[in-house]
């Protein structure tokens, strides 16, 4: 089916917020500035900035442009390298921050629905954070003022309203966030042209050049699975650079697929970063795995390449099976305890399927002598999975074969359960168990908490035929872990001090979207 399916669904998607969120703070909201922050005198702002998130056009597809959402915007005050548009894409500009920033951002509205930004991977106060519950209605705006604490490293942001988070990122609205500091600029890693900025999106289009998506049950449980990759809004694009070092920020912007990243040539993928900033020294392994909202820095050397070379960043094969893997043999599963209901997902390109994303062609000579430091970032206390039993064991779980839930629960908007109360300051650890539950339907899932990094402590079970659960970087701080099929995942959190109302879901977005999504409260 081509086009956009579920209009019916959406009207009743929108009255569902309405109802939840409640008519009259959607009025309010339209009327002025929604106030996630009155205090806006005592608030000096070193950074003003205006995002607003509207239909437009792309140039996608050779012939007709694609209608897409996005987000644009403009620096009000402030240096103008805090907003820098992404050239020829759909993407939302690349907002470059410096820790310890103050930031207004003024979000207006001009789509046909609800929707918030939320700012991925920054621990912020709760009125910034862009819970669902405040959403602002078409032509509204929202406010947002807070202060950059998080270290040097690749975020994003993308909207999140209940219900409709998958199909607005999908119809283009996403942006990078990188945030620097002086401990970073001190280590001279390549920057200015040296650095690169990749967002990887897999997309479906129709005849006519335009997005689908969600078109069955089936793709919803799944995750929704494009059948073309871009990177930054073009398919396969190619990038003429210099025989020097460049730093790649990567970004998984995907709705569900997963990436195995590697080298046409075999080279090993040097990794520098991950999601909580630099690691605390370089790793180098053959490829990366990269779930969705997952961010990694490379290195790459082009020092040794002759002048016309060119090198490929590819997705290398994965069995569909070693992302979701379904037990009882249903839904063309193999029926082995290691079948994939993946073959039931409507992608031509399916989970796990090689594809080559883009290209780097060796278009000059030039002299670089960047070296490597070996040693990046902080150090990450060292964790002993042994040492104590978790705070809380939380299952990964599906009801009724069509319903992922956390807990064996939904999202609720206000919805929050006696173990998920938590004390501002306090350091838990959770573990994630992917369950299965009667039908023995397992999926990887990338559960994502808001606010503070944590650190994976370990993992358990999983098949060790897994090949995904080589590449994974689960060193380092991080904000959104890949908890593969048959897998148990510890991680240790330290909850920030900012008290409210926070998210931790799962980040392919139609789980997301269908309630596999809890609040935590910072008391
Ligand atoms: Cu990037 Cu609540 O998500
Ligand atoms: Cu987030
Ligand atoms: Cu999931």
């Amino acid at each position: 089916m081509n086009g956009w399916k579920n209009e019916a669904e959406g009207t009743w998607r929108r009255r569902d917020i309405l109802k939840s969120v409640g008519l009259a703070a959607i009025v309010k909201a339209t009327a002025g500035w929604a106030a996630g922050s009155t205090a806006t005198q005592s608030f000096l702002p070193d950074v003003e900035l205006a995002l607003t998130a509207e239909p437009g056009e792309a140039r996608i597809l050779p012939g007709a442009p694609t209608q897409v959402w996005r987000y644009t915007g403009r620096v009000i005050k402030g240096p103008q390298e805090a907003l820098q548009p992404v050239p020829n894409s759909y993407l939302g500009p690349t907002l470059r921050l410096q820790r310890g920033q103050r930031v207004r951002i003024r979000f207006s509205n001009r789509l046909p629905n609800p929707s918030i930004v939320h700012w991925h991977g920054l621990d912020l106060p709760e009125e910034a954070d862009g819970h669902p519950r405040r959403v602002v209605a078409s032509g509204g705006s929202y406010l947002y003022e807070f202060t950059v604490t998080d270290p040097a490293g690749t975020y994003w942001y993308h909207p999140h309203p209940h219900m409709e988070t998958g199909s607005q990122v999908y119809r283009g609205l996403a942006g990078l966030l990188i945030v620097e500091d002086p401990k970073e600029q001190a280590l001279n890693l390549p920057a200015g042209q040296q650095e690169l900025t990749w967002v990887i999106q897999d997309r479906r289009f129709d005849a006519r050049n335009q997005l689908v998506y969600a078109s069955s049950r089936m793709d919803s449980v799944t995750g929704f699975l494009g059948d073309r990759v871009l990177v930054n809004g073009t398919e396969r694009p190619q990038f003429a650079l210099a025989s020097r070092v460049y730093r790649a920020r990567i970004l998984n912007g995907s709705n569900a697929r997963i990436y195995k990243l590697g080298w046409s040539d075999g080279t090993p993928v040097t990794v520098i970063g991950g999601q909580g900033g630099l690691l605390e020294a370089p790793v180098t392994q053959p490829f990366v795995t990269l779930a969705p909202a997952q961010r990694v820095d490379l290195w790459i050397d082009l020092r040794s390449r002759p002048v016309g070379s060119i090198l490929e960043l590819r997705s290398v094969e994965f069995a569909a099976a070693d992302a979701s893997v379904e037990m009882a043999g249903m839904m063309g599963g193999r029926g082995r305890g290691r079948g994939s209901m993946m073959m039931a997902n409507s992608s031509a390109l399916a989970q796990g399927g090689a594809v080559s994303l883009l290209s780097i062609r060796v278009a000059r000579r030039e002299e670089d002598n960047a070296a490597l430091p070996a040693r990046l970032g902080p150090a990450v206390p060292a964790a002993d999975a042994a040492a104590a039993a978790p705070t809380r064991r939380i299952m990964l779980d599906v009801q009724g074969m069509q319903q992922w839930t956390i807990d064996g629960r939904v999202f609720g908007m206000t919805d929050v359960a006696d173990s998920e109360t938590v004390a501002a300051g306090s350091t838990h650890e959770w573990e994630f168990v992917n369950a299965g539950g009667p039908m023995g339907m397992q999926m990887a899932h990338p559960i994502h908490l808001h606010g503070r990094h944590f650190q994976v402590v370990g993992r358990s079970g999983g098949d060790p035929a897994n090949t995904l659960r080589d590449g994974l970087i689960d060193r380092g701080w991080t904000d959104t872990v890949l908890v593969l099929p048959q897998e148990s995942v510890r991680i240790r959190v330290t909850f920030s001090n900012h008290r409210g109302l926070y998210l931790y879901h799962c980040h392919i977005l139609e789980h997301e979207d269908m309630g596999m999504m809890r609040n935590f409260r910072i008391v």
